[in-house]
């Protein structure tokens, strides 16, 4: 996705920005995300079918702006697909998706469904790895790509700021001139969430984030996330129970594509349902 997010469209590229319908102008302005009923993300009745399996299921799920929630489910329960889903990499056969109340992500594509404010990481770190790990962060900022060009790549003071800023959110203030491909597993996954966080992006998807990482790098990111959640929203995608622990928010519980159970850990832990799906494997 920092691919893509790396590479909006440039106005002149894209004819939809030149389209001129209102609608559209609105969805495309930063800022105009309506949160007045508190809920950022909605999905309702979502059903996506690949030759005939249902990945998805009439999924419906509420997210809260500000939340950190956890979505768990045994393998193959459609949590991937349910990103895919939000972020434009797949169209669902039915169902709506709403950002804010007003932003109908199904008619978005991938691009634009970034620029309006979705961060998404995955799996495998996309940093580039011949660049440090501040001209990395450089690179990711959402900059109007007509000034940074005549600006030939001068950096204000309120973006370096916001740099060093992240930097020490992300606990890479140290390693600032570093090499970013000789940074640790753990560090350059913070390194692409810092990435995203330059974007600065009001919902966060985040698709496993802890897999392969030391357990204290595990709980770092815990912190991590913890400190990001009121700022922005988190949906963190996760196997790993004691970290999903940690974070203590509501937890959502996937199966066959649809919501099996949603409750503290605690209480999805004591779900009957819950346990037969997970120790029927
Ligand atoms: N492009 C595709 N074509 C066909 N089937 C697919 C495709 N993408 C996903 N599936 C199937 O849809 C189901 C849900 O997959 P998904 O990757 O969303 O599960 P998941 O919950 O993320 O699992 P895991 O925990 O293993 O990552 C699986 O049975 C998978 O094989
Ligand atoms: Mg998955």
């Amino acid at each position: 996705m920092n691919a893509v997010n790396l590479l909006l469209p440039e106005k002149e590229d894209n004819p939809e920005w030149d389209s001129g319908t209102a609608e559209l102008g609105h969805i495309l302005q930063p800022g105009h995300l309506d949160l007045s009923h508190k809920v950022i993300l909605y999905l309702e009745d979502i059903t996506v079918s690949f030759d005939g399996f249902r990945a998805l299921n009439k999924l419906s799920l509420t997210i809260d702006a500000g939340e950190l929630r956890c979505i768990i489910g045994p393998n193959g329960a459609g949590k991937t697909t349910m990103m895919d889903v939000i972020t434009g990499k797949t169209r669902p056969d039915e169902g709506t998706v709403f950002f804010g109340q007003t932003i109908d992500l199904t008619r978005l594509s991938e691009p634009e469904i970034a620029h309006a404010g979705i961060g998404r990481k995955f799996q495998k770190p996309t940093i580039f790895e011949n660049h440090t790990v501040f001209e990395n962060l450089e690179l990711a900022m959402k900059t109007d790509k007509r000034v940074w060009r005549s600006l030939f790549a001068v950096l204000d003071s309120a973006a370096g700021d916001r740099i060093a800023e992240t930097l020490q959110l992300i606990r890479l203030d140290g390693q600032a001139n570093r090499l970013a491909g000789l940074l640790s597993h753990g560090q350059k996954q913070w390194l692409e969430i810092g990435m995203l966080l330059m974007q600065e992006p009001k919902l966060l998807l985040l698709d496993e984030p802890v897999a392969g990482m030391t357990d204290e790098e595990t709980e770092r990111t815990g912190e991590l996330f913890i400190s990001l959640a009121g700022r922005h929203s988190l949906v963190v995608v996760e196997h790993d129970m004691a970290f999903v622990k940690q974070l203590g928010g509501k937890v959502t519980v996937l199966h066959e594509g649809s919501l099996l159970a949603e409750g503290t850990l605690e209480e999805v832990q004591a779900d009957a349902r819950v346990i037969e799906v997970y120790l029927g494997r």
